[in-house]
């Protein structure tokens, strides 16, 4: 089939959530990935900051072969070899105590939230389950994760959205503060806002978010889906904060496009969780942890975390570089390898051009151009990108 052929096939019979590009994808290779027509992209989304080692990684895939072999699923009601050898592992190189296993990013913080409302209200008689999550913030499309976001737009046409919740600006301590009350059980925040907008808050922000909730005993969940996994260039977003949080949510990274996420608490807190109180079939399944441990030793044992610093402050340094040459970009922001660049104008024309170009750029809201390469990033493959958009802004965008 053409191109033209596979799209009509996916419209007929692919329910239409996506606004998607008109290309289709069929092999990658590191930085690269190429279409039916035979043409390669440098690929700086990472199917939306998943693939950080890169595509088709030879430790990931021979893990998923030698595995899929072995044994592809067994339930959760026994012990897992490779669920207990990856737990081990990513355990051993967090600050939290126990983990459990899900399937994706929203699955992970529908759990989360899930935690301390039981957390909450064995300690309070059941009046202590208010979640409080912040203005601007993306946690996920299930109904929970949804209510959860504080944007409207993922909300519309969805009432009645779950009680529970109440919403904060980002980078606010005085109304988190004010609006903390003896109801609430959490606060649930991303390191940085990524579809939000790749928001980063002030240096001292979660330092004093912490010291609230350990005041007023409310726990702290953050939400690393998108940041965890080494993305800001250490394994854990929070580790640059200098905080221990109560609960952290993760997915996106963790199997190298393998789909699975998880739910890290403190022992105390994890023990709300009794036998029965939460589940999920696929879970921790033993593909999916072989694929997440051979990821997590790619990540740490490859120096990717030192990769991602150094091409992230590089990368940061040439986009300012343009925005001195551009009236079009407004503000750079970012940490590590989560970079957005704030335009005057929607981000979708560049990401159009930029692909006619062979880029691959996401968008994160619709003014800002959003950068999620694998962490294996190149000097050059970013020099490459940086004088495409030089080009298309001069061009006008
Ligand atoms: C911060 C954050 N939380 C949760 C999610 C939802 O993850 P998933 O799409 O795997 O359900 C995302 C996805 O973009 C995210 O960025």
């Amino acid at each position: 089939m053409n191109k033209e052929e596979w799209i009509s096939v996916s419209d007929q019979y692919i329910m239409g959530t996506y606004r998607r590009y008109p290309v289709v994808f069929t092999r990658g290779k590191g930085m690269k990935i190429c279409d039916t027509e035979g043409r390669e992209y440098l690929d700086f989304v990472a199917g939306i900051a998943v693939c950080s080692l890169g595509h088709a990684h030879p430790r990931v895939t021979e893990a998923i072969k030698n595995q899929a072999d072995k044994l592809i699923h067994v339930s959760n009601l026994y012990h897992i070899e490779a669920q207990i050898e990856y737990a081990k592992l990513l355990m051993q190189n967090s600050v939290l105590d126990k983990v459990f296993f899900c399937n994706s990013g929203a699955e992970a913080n529908e759990g989360a939230i899930k935690l301390a409302k039981k957390y909450g209200n064995d300690l309070s008689n059941g009046s202590k389950n208010e979640t409080i999550t912040m203005d601007g913030s993306f946690h996920g499309r299930t109904m929970a994760t949804i209510t959860a976001t504080g944007q409207e737009k993922f909300q519309q046409g969805f009432n009645p959205l779950l009680a529970g919740f109440k919403y904060v600006p980002f980078n606010d301590l005085r109304l988190l503060g004010k609006t903390i009350s003896e109801k609430t059980c959490a606060v649930m925040i991303e390191p940085v806002q990524a579809e939000g907008g790749i928001r980063v808050p002030d240096r001292d922000y979660f330092q004093q978010v912490r010291r609230l909730c350990n005041e007023k005993e409310v726990l702290l969940i953050l939400d690393e889906v998108q940041v965890g996994m080494g993305r800001t260039g250490t394994l854990f977003a929070h580790e640059q904060e200098g905080i221990i949080p109560d609960i952290v949510t993760m997915a996106k990274a963790m199997g190298n496009g393998f789909p699975l996420g998880a739910v890290l608490a403190k022992d105390s807190i994890a023990a709300a969780f009794a036998p029965g109180s939460h589940a999920s079939t696929f879970g921790g399944n033993p593909l999916a942890m072989a694929a997440a441990k051979a990821t997590l030793e790619t990540l740490l044992g490859e120096n990717l975390l030192s990769n991602c610093r150094l091409m992230g402050g590089y990368f940061i340094d040439k986009l300012n570089d343009l925005k001195k040459k551009h009236s079009a970009i407004k503000e750079v922001r970012g940490r590590g390898l989560l970079i957005g660049v704030e335009l005057d104008c929607e981000a979708a024309g560049v990401i159009k051009k930029c692909m006619d170009r062979g880029v691959l750029v996401a968008s994160a809201g619709t003014q800002v151009l959003r950068f999620v390469p694998p962490l294996i990033v190149t000097a050059q493959d970013i020099d490459q990108i940086v004088a495409i958009l030089d080009d298309i802004l001069r061009e006008g965008a």
